[in-house]
């Protein structure tokens, strides 16, 4: 058992370690202003899973370098964003130097949001926060208060069924050697048994159900296919694995 707080206090100092190789690797394909969902490249410019963001009060949850809400700003958006880790606030204060735009970001823990009810028209992120959390019952129920009712959340995180496999992008990711249903979370752990990184799973029946129980109403699941000739690997994703497994769920909400 790892508890919200060993789960935040680990992935914080893991992601304030990973930022600047993260930053490297990843953003050129997420792009300073662009808003990509998922490895598949799925990109909010067509999918428009958020519907129309002009004049809208739009929150990123978990935003990293705040590259979806630099986009969003951009749709003329008035928009909020945060993070857990330092390191990637001061990337997105970095990007927003360089591109002459500034981003509202706060540094706050998904399970405590810092803003007041009903703040905005929508929320969203890209596998920001959800992945990792301990509690998330505890980010939709955070959701469901700062965004007014009939406003929207969309989120994407990592298909569930890639649990089951290893995460290899190779040959080798496409046979399962573990339990889709152990929800045991994946934790790396320093010399004295201190989390250091954490990952929670929850099947599709979990993330179904806590949305339910958070009141939050699902309207829409996305489980994106890996488009041809698309050849970028980003960790475990790769044309290879994504020809056969989904590797990403983007879930859309209406708050009620
Ligand atoms: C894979 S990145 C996604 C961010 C951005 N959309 C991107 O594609 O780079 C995951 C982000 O979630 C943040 N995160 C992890 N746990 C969090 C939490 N409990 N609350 C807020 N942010 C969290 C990490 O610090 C990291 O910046």
């Amino acid at each position: 058992m790892v508890d919200s707080r060993q789960t935040s206090r680990a992935n914080r100092g893991w992601w304030d370690g990973a930022a600047d190789d993260y930053q490297v690797e990843h953003g050129d394909f997420l792009r300073d202003d662009g808003f990509i969902w998922c490895p598949e490249g799925v990109d909010e410019a067509e999918a428009r899973l958020l519907g129309d963001v002009r004049g809208r009060r739009v929150l990123e949850v978990g935003c990293g370098a705040a590259q979806c809400a630099r986009w969003l700003l951009g749709q003329g958006a008035e928009v909020a964003a945060f993070d857990l880790s330092r390191r990637q606030l001061q990337h997105a204060r970095r990007i927003d130097l360089d591109a002459g735009v500034k981003v509202p970001v706060v540094q706050a823990d998904a399970e405590v949001m810092p803003f007041a009810d009903n703040a905005f028209d929508l929320a969203c992120s890209a596998f920001g926060a959800l992945p990792f959390v301990a509690d998330p019952l505890a980010v939709f129920t955070e959701v469901r208060r700062v965004v007014r009712p009939g406003g929207r959340f969309v989120f994407s995180v990592s298909h569930p069924i890639r649990w089951a496999f290893p995460d290899d992008p190779g040959p080798r990711g496409l046979t399962s050697d573990r339990s889709y249903f152990d929800r045991t979370p994946y934790v790396e752990r320093d010399g004295s048994g201190t989390p250091t990184y954490v990952e929670h799973h929850r099947t599709m029946g979990d993330w179904v159900g806590l949305i339910a129980a958070s009141g939050l109403r699902l309207t829409g699941l996305l489980e994106p296919e890996w488009p041809d000739g698309h050849e970028q690997i980003w960790g475990g994703w790769s044309p290879i694995r994504g020809r056969n497994l989904p590797g990403t769920a983007i879930f859309t909400c209406t708050v009620s």
